[in-house]
This record gives C-alpha cells, sequence and structure tokens, in this order.
C-alpha cells in the first residue's frame, strides 16, 4: 500500500505534529510505503504561477510540481493533516491542490482521472460544538473536499475531527490520538469505495460521463 501524506502545519510543537507522528508508524506497522510531504519545510510554493496555470493547456508542469504529480500517481491513499483556519484548511495546503490537481492532470471536461484512489483527512479544530456545526465550518470542509477529490474521481473521502484541540486535556489529546491511529487503519481495513462520503462532485462526473449532462463543465 502507498501513502502519501501531506503536512500542512508549520509549526513542529502543534497537535497536528502529533497526528503525523502517531500515524507514520500506525502505517508502517500495516506494511505501507511512506512519503511525507511537509509542505512548510519542503517550501513548496503555494502560489499559482503564470506558467502553473498555463500547464493546464500545455501540460508542461514544473519540476515541484511534476514530482507530486508523480507522487500522487504513486500512491492508494493520501493522507492530509491541517489545522482549521478561518473555517477553511490553510492557504498553503489549498495552492498544493490548485497546482498539483490542475485541469488536465487531475480531471479533464468535467472527468475524474484519478479513481481508484482515497483520501483521509485530518483536521484539527480550536473550537468545540455547538459553535463549530453552526458556523457551518464541518460542511465547509465536506464542499471543499467533495468539490476537490470528488471531482478528480477518488472513491473515498474520510474526514476525522478533532475539535478543542488547544484547551483539551493531556488525556483528551491520547484520545484523540488513538482514534487517529484507528482512522488511518480503515485504509487497509476497509475495501475501495466502502467509505464514501462522495457528494454531488462525483456524482456529477458520473452523470457526465454517461452523456446524461447536456453541457460539459470544466
Ligand atoms: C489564522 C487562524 C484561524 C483560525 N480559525 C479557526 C476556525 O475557524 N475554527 C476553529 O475551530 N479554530 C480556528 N483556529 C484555531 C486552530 O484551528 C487551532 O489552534 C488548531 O487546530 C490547533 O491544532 P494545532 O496545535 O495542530 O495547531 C484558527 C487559528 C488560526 C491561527
Amino acid at each position: 500500500m502507498n501513502v502519501v501524506i501531506i503536512y500542512a502545519h508549520p509549526y513542529d510543537g502543534s497537535f497536528c505534529k502529533g497526528l503525523l507522528e502517531t500515524i507514520v508508524p500506525t502505517l508502517e506497522a500495516r506494511g505501507a510505503n511512506i512519503k511525507v510531504k511537509d509542505l512548510v519545510k519542503m517550501n513548496f510554493d503555494p502560489v499559482m504561477r503564470p506558467e502553473d496555470l498555463r500547464a493546464a493547456k500545455t501540460k508542461v508542469y514544473t519540476e515541484a510540481v511534476k514530482a507530486e504529480q508523480d507522487d500522487i500517481l504513486w500512491a492508494d491513499a493520501i493522507i492530509t493533516i491541517a489545522p482549521v483556519w478561518f473555517g477553511m484548511i490553510p492557504g498553503f495546503l489549498k495552492g498544493y491542490f490548485d497546482k498539483v490537481f490542475i485541469t488536465g492532470f487531475a480531471y479533464d471536461q468535467g472527468l475524474g482521472l484519478l479513481s481508484g484512489k482515497r483520501v483521509f483527512s485530518l483536521f484539527t479544530f480550536g473550537a468545540n460544538d455547538p459553535y463549530i456545526e453552526l458556523v457551518n465550518q464541518y460542511r465547509t470542509l465536506e464542499y471543499l473536499w467533495d468539490n476537490i477529490f470528488g471531482m478528480v474521481g477518488f472513491d473515498d473521502i474520510a474526514t476525522k475531527y478533532f475539535t478543542r484541540v488547544p484547551t483539551s486535556s493531556d488525556e483528551l489529546r491520547q484520545q484523540y490520538l488513538v482514534e487517529a491511529s484507528a482512522f488511518v487503519n480503515q485504509i487497509f481495513d476497509r475495501k475501495l469505495g466502502e467509505i464514501g462520503q462522495l457528494g454531488h462532485a462525483r456524482l456529477l462526473t458520473h452523470l457526465t460521463a454517461k452523456g446524461h449532462l447536456n453541457e460539459k463543465f470544466n
């Protein structure tokens, strides 16, 4: 099993780092081949430059983007680890997907080109329920993940949320780490497509492929 972990946190003392350090040995114990992308440490440039956007037509990618795309193709599963900032993933993580999952590589004419893959995402929040629910932060993330991973044809989208992280007790954090291991173990214990959580984007790519939509969309 090939797993790419996309790690989007700048600070080594973060709880996200604890999640990373917990799930790597969990995956290793199951025999996974792992590549960790620490976006800040690898200095990944998240800004869409003219040459990056031009690649949507030319399919000529920068070296940095091409290296990421090769690893995405290599992966059976992608894991993301990120904090929630202003109800959203950090901008530099969005920039990664904008550039790496560009039109022509990840989807074309509304059709996802990355089928047979799955994403398992761990998100940390500072807030707690019911606030998070009431301000639609779960929903925002779910819509976004559907519009990215459903659009490019992934077969599973699995999300795990860790709330009130900065004010949590050591006991709760330990419990969260146990839950994080159990969450990523599903990569091995649940079959492709079994988790689902796919919304409109995935459905619409299927309908387009079957010719049920009149207008193609990009
Ligand atoms: C710029 C910024 C915006 C934030 N916005 C939110 C938010 O919208 N919702 C929330 O629950 N927490 C928010 N937080 C708190 C972080 O999500 C929280 O501190 C983090 O998830 C804790 O995990 P960490 O130790 O891995 O950073 C925000 C933090 C920052 C720095």
